[in-house]
C-alpha cells in the first residue's frame, strides 16, 4: 500500500486504520489464515478479497432487515470503511448443528441437529487461547452488562434466522457461525451494534447435497481447495461478478 495512515489495531486476518473521519475507521482484509490461535498460517491469495466483498453483501443484507452494524462502504477490493466502536470483548457463537469444539466438548457427531439453536460466549483473548465464559463472567467482569446481553443474543439469533434463509436458498446449511459486537455512544447512551466480518472465516457452510465444507474448516483440517470453496460462496450469493477478473479465474 502506497498511503501512509495510522493502524489501529492489526489482528491475525485484519487491520483497522484510522478512516477518513472522525468516527470512522478502514477495515483491511488481509489474505493471511491462520488457526488454533495462529499456530497454523497461511497466505490464501484471494482471500482478503472474497472476505471482503461477501461480509459486506451480508452486512448489507442486514442492514436491509433492521440489523445495526459496523459496515458503510466498501472502499476497494480489500478495504471497507466501518463505524468505529468500542468493541466488546466476546465472541459470540451461534450454533444450529453439531460441529468444531461443541462436538468434542460433548462428543457429539459432527452433523447432528441441536435441539434448538445455542449461543455461546467466549472471552476474546489470544493469551487466554479465547476461554468460554458464562453471562456471570461478563458480568462480573464488567465485559457488557445485563441488558447488552439481552441485546447481543436478540441480535445473534436474527442474525442466525436470517442468514438460516440466505445461504439455505444457495443450497448452503449454516452450520454455525461466530460474531462479534460494539458500543456506539450517542449523547451519554451506548448502543450495541454487530461489528468485525461476517465470511466464510467465521462461519460453518456446508453444501446443503453434499454435506461438503466451504469454510474454513478446509484450512483448518487440511481439505485443501480453500479458495476455491470460498469462491463457491461468493458465487452461489451471486456476487462473484463484482470481482476481480483474477479471481473470477481461479487463483490455482
Ligand atoms: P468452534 O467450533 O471452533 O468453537 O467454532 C465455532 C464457530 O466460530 C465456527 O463457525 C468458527 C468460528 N470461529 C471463529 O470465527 N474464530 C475462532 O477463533 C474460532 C475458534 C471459531
Amino acid at each position: 500500500m502506497t498511503t501512509r495512515r495510522k493502524k489501529i489495531y492489526e489482528g491475525k486476518a485484519k487491520i483497522l486504520y484510522e478512516g477518513p473521519e472522525p468516527g470512522t475507521l478502514i477495515q483491511y482484509f488481509k489474505d493471511d489464515a491462520t488457526a488454533f490461535n495462529g499456530e497454523k498460517k497461511a497466505q490464501l491469495e484471494g482471500k482478503g478479497v472474497l472476505n471482503n466483498r461477501i461480509s459486506e453483501y451480508i452486512m448489507t443484507k442486514l442492514t436491509g432487515i433492521g440489523v445495526q452494524n459496523h459496515f458503510i462502504r466498501r472502499l476497494s477490493l480489500r478495504e471497507q470503511l466501518i463505524r468505529e466502536v468500542e468493541i466488546i470483548p466476546l465472541e459470540v457463537v451461534c450454533r444450529n448443528i453439531a460441529a468444531g469444539s461443541l462436538s468434542n466438548r460433548f462428543g457429539l457427531p459432527e452433523g447432528q441437529a441441536l435441539p434448538r439453536s445455542i449461543i455461546e460466549f467466549y472471552f476474546k483473548d489470544d493469551k487466554l487461547n479465547d476461554p468460554m465464559v458464562a453471562e456471570e463472567h461478563i458480568t462480573a467482569f464488567n465485559w457488557a452488562n445485563t441488558q447488552e446481553i439481552d441485546d447481543i443474543m436478540a441480535v445473534t439469533l436474527r442474525v442466525n434466522d436470517f442468514l438460516t434463509g440466505l445461504f439455505s436458498a444457495v443450497g448452503i446449511t449454516l452450520v454455525d457461525f461466530k460474531i462479534e459486537f460494539g458500543r456506539v455512544w450517542e449523547n451519554d447512551f451506548a448502543r450495541v451494534i454487530l461489528a468485525d466480518e461476517i465470511s466464510p472465516d467465521s462461519c460453518r457452510l456446508w453444501d446443503s447435497a453434499t454435506n461438503e465444507k466451504l469454510d474454513k474448516d478446509r484450512f483448518r483440517r487440511d481439505l485443501g481447495n480453500v479458495i476455491e470453496s470460498y469462491t463457491e460462496v461468493a458465487r452461489r450469493l451471486g456476487i462473484m461478478k463484482d470481482m476481480p477478473t483474477v479471481i473470477q479465474g481461479g487463483l490455482h
